[in-house]
């Protein structure tokens, strides 16, 4: 637990005494050791995990792939009107050097700001229909969405556009995940509102796809 202490750099801000944590992320590589390709034939739905952490440098290659910046104003994921809807949070349970907790990617900085504390894949897993295996994963990132960046342009239409988003950013993050040999699975089951809940999402934002990530034997 030493190494988590080095990780999270407490910074100015939060309210009520409560300091905001970041978890610097290291920069994700610009290779990798599958071919798109090879990773789109071993990408498979994984519901059961082998026990082991998840590294930094694996959940700083799946964030990136998710909502990562590749150029000024723009990510790894097309969205209608460059508009960004999508929110990126992580439900960590065994990353080694992250505190068990729930943390939200900030694609700019390439970091993660710590949400709240305590480790809430049980009730996660609980919330998706009580799909137990969820629990088990290492991890939960959960794609949210603010709805107003996009509809404020397009309207109603705009919220179509939104879903074909989360499509987007999941399917980059379940490439990563077979080329990195770890076992990821798209999950749409679960309670909206107990899921804001628990991640604490503002009012504004609405949960809209899980990707529970572990190791799994190969
Ligand atoms: C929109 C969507 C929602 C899904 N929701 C769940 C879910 O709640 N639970 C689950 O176990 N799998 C879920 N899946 C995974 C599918 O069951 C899986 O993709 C399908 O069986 C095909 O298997 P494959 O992913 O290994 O190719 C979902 C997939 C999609 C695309």
């Amino acid at each position: 637990m030493a190494v988590l202490m080095t990780n999270l750099a407490e910074a100015a801000g939060g309210g009520a005494g409560a300091a905001r944590r970041e978890v610097n992320l290291p920069a994700p590589p610009a290779t990798g050791m599958l071919s798109l390709e090879e990773a789109l034939t071993q990408r498979r739905s994984a519901r059961e995990f082998t026990p082991g952490a998840l590294t930094l440098a694996e959940i700083s290659r799946l964030v990136w792939a998710a909502q990562g910046v590749t150029a000024p104003e723009r990510r790894t994921a097309p969205s209608a009107g460059a508009t960004y809807p999508l929110e990126i949070y992580l439900v960590a349970g065994d990353v080694a050097g992250v505190a068990a907790g729930v943390y939200r990617y900030l694609p700019r900085q390439h970091r993660l700001e710590a949400v709240a504390e305590g480790d809430l894949r049980v009730p996660l897993a609980a919330a998706a229909v009580d799909q137990k295996w969820i629990g088990q994963a290492a991890m939960v990132v959960v794609i949210a969405a603010l709805f107003e960046r996009t509809t404020v342009r397009y309207g109603k239409r705009g919220e179509r556009y939104v879903h074909m988003e989360a499509g987007h950013a999941a399917q980059n993050m379940l490439l990563q995940a077979a080329a990195l040999g770890l076992g990821a699975t798209p999950v749409g089951a679960f309670n909206d509102a107990e899921v804001s809940r628990l991640l604490h999402l503002p009012d504004s934002e609405l949960p809209l796809y899980f990707i529970p990530v572990g190791r799994v034997s190969r």
